[in-house]
């Protein structure tokens, strides 16, 4: 019998009365978020949570796909669904992946080992981020088979970009995603007044020991203030294709003008992403820049979304605007509070059975079938 629905005992699940009923049961999303809310130190929940400045753009990420209406087709047979999709080629079970997103360890002891193990599971595509609390060589070597891509940063030295590029080529990344939207970390107030810091037994791994003699200087997210190169520019882009063979994915674009730019300098895929409203706040929602950029793409490289998905008919409606695949950030984070590898695997499948739910329910058999006919465009 509990007395009350205590932080400590919100794993198990009691009703008013307080009798306990095993297990909560993790129905969607938010059912992960609030576990991780209350499961975090204020810290770390404050981290993952965090919008820039007033939180405009991270908030309306998710307002902006519930203002979204779907325009359903029925009497279609679709006692059979098919999920599967590619990304560059490669086929993925379903086709949300894993955004990058930094320091896992602070969530579950494992960190991104336990989600590349989750991702291989589920067969869908995770984005390592550069600033991840395990290195690339234990990501890899805990999910040999997982479908991967590195999203880089290009820093003040070039040659540490250069490095951490042919680390990952040489073990099997098949893909780097340049993350565009940072020459300037967001000024994101709680980590300030937090005064927010990775704990000394964590690290960014992958540069273990680069740093040993800045380490007296002002450190920003685990590494010295301004190791990234504000002047980085489209030139950089060539830089970047002259050291690798990798496929190139720009993340951060949010206009037609970028996505055109994007094509002619021929890179292979554009991630349309605000960063988690974590950067600009006052930019747009990342869903409702996606139409103007696939308009401008017109298909001649794949483009996806990332930001404030977390349900199946939120994946179902970026995929109807164009997107080829979309990517889950704070949710897979959530994910791994819960339960490390198991909790991302749940979260990845809770939406996964979402997505087939609202393609049948809206008529679509298989994800070639969905396009923009599925949406209600006098409603936006
Ligand atoms: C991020 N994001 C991010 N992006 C990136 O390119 N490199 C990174 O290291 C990080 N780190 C990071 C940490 C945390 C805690 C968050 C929440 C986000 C941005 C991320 O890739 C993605 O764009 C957003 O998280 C997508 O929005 P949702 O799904 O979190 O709403």
């Amino acid at each position: 019998m509990c007395q009350e629905r205590s932080s400590a005992n919100r794993m198990n699940n009691c009703n008013r009365e307080g009798v306990c009923c095993g297990e909560m049961q993790m129905v969607c999303l938010t059912d992960f978020e609030e576990y991780a809310k209350e499961h975090l130190s204020k810290a770390t929940w404050d981290y993952y949570a965090a919008g820039a400045d007033e939180c405009c753009t991270r908030d309306d990420n998710l307002l902006a796909y519930k203002r979204i209406r779907l325009r359903p087709r029925i009497l279609r047979d679709v006692s059979m669904s098919d999920t599967r999709t590619t990304v560059q080629g490669t086929e993925i079970s379903f086709p949300v992946g894993i955004a990058p997103t930094a320091f896992h360890c602070l969530a579950w002891h494992e960190g991104e080992v336990a989600t590349a193990r989750a991702t291989e599971a589920l067969n869908t595509c995770y984005i390592t981020s550069t600033y991840s609390t395990c290195s690339v060589e234990e990501i890899v070597a805990a999910a040999p088979n997982g479908y991967r891509w590195f999203q880089l940063y290009v820093y003040r030295d070039r040659k540490l970009s250069e490095q951490m590029v042919h680390r990952v080529e040489a073990l099997g990344y098949k893909a780097l995603v340049l993350t565009v939207d940072v020459p300037y970390t967001g000024k994101r107030r709680n980590d300030i007044r937090n005064q927010f810091k990775l704990p000394p037994h964590l690290k960014v791994k992958n540069f273990d020991g680069v740093f040993q003699q800045e380490t007296a200087g002002p450190e920003e997210y685990g590494i010295p203030a301004n190791t990234l190169d504000p002047s980085i520019s489209w030139k950089d882009v060539y830089w970047l294709q002259s050291i690798t063979r990798l496929p190139i994915i720009i993340k951060g674009i949010l206009t037609k003008e970028d996505a055109e730019l994007a094509v002619e300098h021929g890179v292979q895929g554009i991630i349309v992403s605000n960063h988690g409203g974590r950067q600009l706040d006052g930019g747009p929602a990342s869903i409702d820049a996606l139409p103007e950029i696939v308009d401008t793409v017109q298909g001649r490289i794949e483009v996806y979304v990332d930001g404030g998905i977390r349900t199946g008919s939120d994946v179902l409606k970026a995929l109807a605007l164009g997107a080829k695949c979309v990517f889950i950030g704070r949710p897979a984070v959530w994910g791994l509070a819960y339960k490390g590898e198991e909790g991302v695997r749940e979260v990845l499948q809770i939406l996964n059975d979402e997505f087939r739910l609202s393609m049948a329910l809206s008529g679509c058999r298989n994800v070639a079938e969905i396009n923009r006919n599925l949406i209600q465009f006098s409603k936006l």
